[in-house]
């Protein structure tokens, strides 16, 4: 009875410096990564019983770094099945900050139901002190047991704030206010346990995403291409020959293409070459984005708004997977 109103919580553990054992309490670097199993991290938070009915599951123990196409999609099922179900009201995820980002977005876009689902990590590892690791994951479970977060998308819950999943980036390698979300701000926090959103998400997501589902089992390779003064176009001609459908530019300022790979796209286009991979701007630059410019009356030069290259790189891969046809993929990234 004491359960009655508690809403049930299923943690899904992935691994990551959550996961991981620190070599003394003072060191928070060369650690064990990913080797605490989920049954001893949540021994270590009796509190979470006091607030919501918490069970828990080690879907893989790895670090973020190690996570394939394979695992997102197991991933993303294994959410989908539990969210259909009566007996969960949200999940939480801890993974690895490295790809956070990516598997975030992913989930975004692939998981059918409105109920919450959290990612959580830390950027220290557990009993070192001041490790960020137990609070980042209370903060998560009392995020996915909000009846705010219903309908918020995927989110990431990291140092007492709440990122959507498409803005989220991290933005620093080794501090605990890892994540920012710089071009549009915070969705909200988790502040003592409450739960407080100032902003909702409206590019499509989760239930309203044409990719909530979703299990490819294979998908297109997308290259993604960093443009430096001077590059050559060895890379790009790389990427071709090993049959990429699409390429990412992580292009400098407004998603500018580097003068010897735009040479050698446009000159395969000229040359009227179907196999031609479908271009993406993006930018190198942390924050603002592209805009629709640039496009020399290529219909495959598509901007990635304001998708930084990996997360372009995700969204033209589920692009790719639908369809090849340049103004589809266009009416996508105008969209998610
Ligand atoms: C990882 O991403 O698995 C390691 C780094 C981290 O969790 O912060």
């Amino acid at each position: 009875m004491e359960n009655q109103n508690k809403k049930k919580i299923r943690l899904v553990a992935t691994g990551g410096t959550i996961a991981s054992q620190a070599r003394s309490r003072v060191s928070t670097e060369g650690y064990q990564a990913s080797v605490i199993s989920v049954e001893d991290l949540i021994a270590e938070l009796p509190e979470l019983n006091d607030i919501v009915e918490m069970s828990a599951e080690q879907i893989f123990l790895k670090p973020s770094s190690a996570i394939t196409d394979e695992d997102l999609f197991h991933l993303s099922a294994r959410v989908n099945e539990l969210l259909a179900s009566d007996e969960c009201d949200g999940i939480v995820i801890t993974h690895g900050t490295d790809t956070m980002e990516e598997t975030a977005f992913f989930l975004n876009l692939t998981v059918n139901s409105p109920k919450p689902v959290v990612i959580t990590g830390a950027m220290r590892p557990a009993h070192v002190i001041s490790t960020d690791g137990l609070l980042n994951l209370y903060n998560a479970v009392c995020c996915a047991a909000s009846d705010a977060s219903y309908g918020m998308g995927v989110v990431i819950s990291m140092n007492d704030l709440i990122l959507s999943a498409r803005d989220a980036v991290k933005f620093s390698s080794f501090k605990t206010d890892a994540f920012q979300a710089p071009l549009y701000g915070v969705l909200g926090t988790v502040r003592n346990a409450n739960v407080t959103y100032c902003y909702k998400p409206l590019m499509r997501h989760t239930t309203t995403s044409e990719f909530a589902g979703a299990q490819y089992g294979k998908m297109p390779r997308v290259d993604v291409l960093y443009m430096l003064q001077g590059i050559d176009d060895m890379l790009f001609k790389a990427a071709c020959a090993a049959g990429c459908k699409g390429i990412v530019s992580a292009g400098s300022g407004n998603g500018g293409v580097i003068g010897a790979i735009g040479k050698a796209y446009k000159e395969e286009f000229e040359a009227g070459k179907d196999e031609l991979p479908v271009l993406v701007r993006s930018t190198r630059v942390c924050t603002g984005g592209v805009s629709d410019a640039y496009r020399m009356g290529n219909p495959k030069i598509i901007p990635s708004h304001d998708l930084n290259p990996h997360k372009a790189a995700i969204l033209l891969r589920f692009a790719l997977a639908k369809t090849n046809d340049p103004a589809e993929i266009k009416r996508i990234f105008e969209q998610y």
